[in-house]
């Protein structure tokens, strides 16, 4: 009987970090019921203390899922973890995990404490946080430039105070693995009491190790992996919960552990996280890229076919590919369409958003015969992307691309509820439609991101468009989807315009003090 690996996902937190990748809170509980199927063990759902929004997000997660542990981070601080505690209450099994930085560099310059005052935080932290909960993990964050004496004495004091898992996070991507390893082993040997807690490790993906590290980790006694799906966080990201859990899986003669994941859910889990936060899969990203189980060359494709073994280490269907099934046409009728969504997670909050994404559907049935779940799951995000943009709303767009001509769009948005129409010509009649929006919304936003990518294939399905908008430092992201993509592109603007001016901030939790 092999151990048990505890795989905990940050998407929701560390995910939702990257620049641009911030959700709303059904867009939180969707992901949430995806990892849920996926069987993650736990769910870090969010910073509650950040905001309102990351709070009730939080909370409403807890309330969703009842499958995995639900978790919530918290600096050091009182008020972060009694915000935790409390946005935690309706989890059938919470974990509250609260960090503090460790490294020399973050103690002297970022909080500004001494050792002795860094350990004091931490062990009151703890034990305030077992108030709450049994489950409490402790993170001492930077602990890859940390001393090691001084994480061996802090670690002790924190599994004293009643830690059951301590987390040692490469914060900034800087280990290589078999320094990892080594501290993961070490520590365990040299902390008395490590024997009480589950080690843990939280890796980024700076110097592209993070997946390395984590299993240097593994193979070094670490029992809990923090990941992402696609690899989604901070920078450059952390640890790719896909290929963690394939590795696992697929070389199992060099595991003395095992994980509970339903593997077959992991491309569409990968797929409703790309839609949702923006982020696209690049195609020869390991495991859920598009080209993953691909053979371009004569020879490979020749091998394939004779014996699948030849080049291939793990079957397309075993990570899900073959779930691109047409799941409703259509002559689908309202009670098909309504388990369909229940299967995917989603359930609607009144009989009227039923009607109204069931009259979507039909609409898109009309113009593409074949609706696959991807399909369903755009049709959603559309649905609260509109109803989330209360300033701007795009009412009709008519555009004009004769060859030799210039250009045109002409679009009629609603803000504030007064009609307004404008136009522009462009080098085409996308970037003419996002200049007759801007010039009517005049945001002043910098674009920094536009990208376009199929959500099935053929060239009937819709396009996904992602714009990222940069203005004063703040970036948004806005998406759209259509079977038009100078629709899905409008779309895409007024949305990333929409939370661009919308008011909600949000504090990072590891910016300034604690
Ligand atoms: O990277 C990091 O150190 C973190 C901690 C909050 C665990 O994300
Ligand atoms: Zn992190």
């Amino acid at each position: 009987m092999k151990e048990k690996l505890i795989i905990f996902d940050t998407t929701l937190r560390d995910g939702e970090q990257s620049p641009g990748a911030s959700m709303n809170k059904d867009e939180k509980v969707r992901i949430a019921r995806a990892l849920e199927r996926l069987k993650v063990d736990v769910i870090e759902a969010g910073f509650p203390a950040a905001s309102q929004g990351d709070f009730e997000a939080v909370q409403a997660v807890a309330q969703a899922v009842k499958g995995s542990a639900i978790c919530g981070l918290a600096r050091a601080l009182n008020k972060d973890i009694e915000r935790a505690g409390e946005a935690l209450k309706p989890a059938q099994r919470a974990r509250i995990h609260t960090f503090i930085a460790t490294s020399p560099i973050h103690m002297e310059r970022k909080l500004r404490m001494s050792p002795d005052q860094v350990v004091e935080h931490a062990v009151a932290a703890v034990k305030l946080a077992r108030r709450f909960t049994d489950d409490v993990e402790f993170s001492p964050e930077d602990a890859g430039r940390s001393e090691e004496d001084f994480l061996c004495r802090i670690l002790e004091a924190v599994i004293d105070a009643g830690a059951t898992t301590v987390n040692i996070p490469d914060t900034v991507g800087y280990s290589l693995p078999h320094e990892f390893g080594g501290m993961i082993a070490r520590l365990r040997s040299r902390i008395p009491n490590s024997d009480k807690a589950i080690f843990s490790v939280h890796c980024h993906n700076d110097l592209g190790l993070a997946v390395a590290n984590s299993l240097s980790a593994v193979l070094n006694g670490a029992r809990q992996i923090e990941c992402t799906i696609n690899g989604l966080g901070e920078r450059a990201g952390n640890a790719a919960l896909e290929e963690v859990v394939m590795a696992i899986k697929t070389r199992q003669d060099a595991f003395p552990c095992d994980t509970s994941i339903e593997t077959r859910e992991i491309v569409p889990c990968s797929k409703l996280v790309a839609s949702i936060t923006g982020f696209p899969v690049q195609p020869n990203k390991a495991i859920v890229g598009a080209n993953a189980f691909a053979h371009e060359s004569g020879i490979h494709q020749d091998g394939v076919l004779k014996s699948r073994e030849t080049y291939e280490i793990m079957r397309a269907e075993d990570v899900g590919w073959s779930a691109n099934r047409m799941v409703l046409g259509k002559h689908s009728g309202r009670n098909a369409f309504r388990t369909r969504m229940k299967e995917l997670g989603i359930e609607f909050d009144s009989e009227e958003a039923l009607n109204d994404a069931f009259a979507r559907f039909k609409q898109l049935a009309d113009k593409k015969h074949e609706i696959f779940d991807e399909d369903l799951q755009a049709l959603i995000s559309e649905q609260i992307f509109e109803a989330e943009s209360e300033w701007v709303k795009l009412i009709s767009l008519h555009v004009c691309a004769d060859t030799g001509e210039i250009p045109r769009s002409e679009v009629v948005i609603k803000v504030d509820s007064e009609e307004k129409r404008g136009h522009s010509e462009g080098s085409g009649v996308v970037d003419a439609t996002l200049k007759a929006i801007e010039s009517l919304v005049q945001t002043g936003a910098d674009l920094l991101l536009y990208s376009v990518n199929n959500i099935t294939s053929g060239t009937d399905a819709q396009g996904e468009v992602t714009v990222r908008l940069e203005k004063a430092g703040r970036i948004v992201q806005g998406q759209g989807a259509d079977t038009d993509i100078v629709i899905a592109s409008a779309k895409a603007y007024v949305n990333a315009v929409n939370k661009l001016l919308s008011s909600n901030r949000r504090q990072h939790p590891q910016a300034g003090n604690v």
